[in-house]
């Protein structure tokens, strides 16, 4: 079969499956023979599949992009080594799978929390389903929460148990997909995740009733990362975020990002964003909340935070901003200081489902009497406010964010 027949072809019936595992095997003899074109061939008729599996197991894009890219990278380097005796979807999904686990294991290392396994009989089974990501931020905050829990308590498996675990569970494969991975029989699958789950439900069925040392540790410290909507020299909003960062009350910090780096919003680079805008993402997914401070223009915010905002919320259904709290402040030179961006900016923040504190309303009309010639913040009454803002939001955060608020009570 030639490579031109086969990329004209269209392949989606049911029936065809016979036909693309033909056309595969073909692609696959023309790349092993340095046929660049039979590989990118092959790389286009699986890259879908092989994302949506990778965003199964690891439930965030640029992570799956990253699993897609790693598998064929490593497809294409061992492609020697393949012998053709499983399908190449079955081959190339086994080394996505390992990828998308070794991914997984490397993000928990990071975030790994100690549960001191107990011996004590379970009372009762445990769900093993977690919520999907959250729309409001004690369900995303619950989210974290379990997420952390399961992921210690699914180390505490013995590692062919884990991985049975992980398939089945995490990367929702069927039993026999599971089966074809490990290169088990089916039986001995059914067996793997029937003890994996009982340990599992034995584990996590401890966790809600062991004592504080043996609870996850979540710090009741409240991470804000700040952000400034000018890219002004000497400018005073970015002077307003400079004064709130040492106005913050114990147990919580400001982390400050610019926006100079962020190029403007195009859609058609959304699902492969520049680097800064990576960063200000992974960012805003490490703060607890958010500290927006807008200049005024024309009764509105910026075009530079504006930008943000969107870039940030994008692709739809991958928002960075979602579920957190909020809390914003501005300064102008006029009397009426931003209040019409700040409610301009209150409504945009609505629709990006972020919890945005409503009082104190910190408006810093005439700046130019309140910074000194360094765009500090020099005015008495107006940093007391910044700091009820900042306690207020750090409450808020605590309220709305259960993990937190737990630890901070306890
Ligand atoms: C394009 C533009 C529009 C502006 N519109 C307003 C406005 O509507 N209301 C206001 O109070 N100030 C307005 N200003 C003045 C800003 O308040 C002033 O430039 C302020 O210093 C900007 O904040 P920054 O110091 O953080 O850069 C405007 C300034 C610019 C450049």
């Amino acid at each position: 079969m030639s490579i031109d027949a086969i990329s004209g072809a269209r392949t989606t019936s049911s029936s065809a499956n016979r036909l693309v595992a033909e056309e595969d095997a073909s692609l696959v003899a023309a790349a092993k023979a340095r046929d660049a074109r039979a590989f990118e061939l092959l790389v286009k008729r699986h890259e879908r599949k092989i994302f949506s599996m990778a965003h199964r197991i690891t439930r965030n894009r640029e992570d799956a992009e990253d699993v897609v890219q790693q598998s064929f990278h490593k497809a294409f380097i061992h492609l020697k080594r393949f012998e053709g005796k499983s399908l190449f979807h079955t081959w190339l999904t086994r080394i996505a799978i390992n990828e998308a686990l070794m991914l997984l294991r490397r993000n928990r290392g990071l975030q790994e929390v100690p549960i001191k396994e107990s011996s004590t009989k379970p009372e009762g089974a445990l769900p093993l389903d977690f919520l999907d990501s959250a729309p409001n931020p004690e369900a995303s905050c619950l989210d974290r929460e379990q997420e952390q829990i399961l992921s210690a308590a699914l180390n505490k498996l013995r590692p062919g148990v884990r991985k049975a675990i992980e398939l089945r569970e995490l990367g929702e494969l069927s039993t026999r997909e599971t089966a074809l991975v490990m290169g088990l029989s089916v039986a001995a699958v059914k067996g793997r995740v029937f003890h994996g789950r009982r340990k599992l439900r034995e584990i996590l069925s401890q966790s809600p009733k062991a004592s504080k040392s043996e609870r996850p540790q979540m710090s009741s410290h409240v991470r804000i990362l700040g952000i400034a909507g000018s890219l002004r020299c000497g400018s005073y909003n970015q002077g307003a975020l400079r004064a709130a960062k040492l106005l913050v009350p114990e147990n919580s910090e400001i982390d400050l990002f610019q926006l100079d780096d962020i190029p403007m919003f195009n859609e058609d680079d959304e699902k492969r964003p520049p680097s800064s805008v990576v960063e200000l993402k992974k960012r805003i997914r490490r703060a607890d909340a958010l500290l927006i401070v807008t200049p005024e223009y024309h009764y509105s915010i910026p075009g530079v935070l504006k930008n943000a905002l969107d870039w940030a919320c994008r692709p739809y259904g991958d928002s960075a901003w979602s579920g957190k709290a909020a809390a914003i402040m501005g300064a102008s030179l006029g009397a009426i200081g931003t209040a019409r961006a700040q409610y301009h900016l209150r409504q945009i923040l609505v629709a990006l489902n972020l919890f945005t504190l409503n009082q104190p309303e910190v408006v810093i009309a005439n700046a130019a009497h309140r910074f000194d010639e360094n765009g500090n913040l020099i005015h008495e009454p107006t940093k007391q406010l910044i700091r009820e803002l900042l306690k207020n939001l750090v409450d808020w955060t605590r309220r709305i964010s259960p993990a937190l608020a737990r630890e901070a009570r306890s």
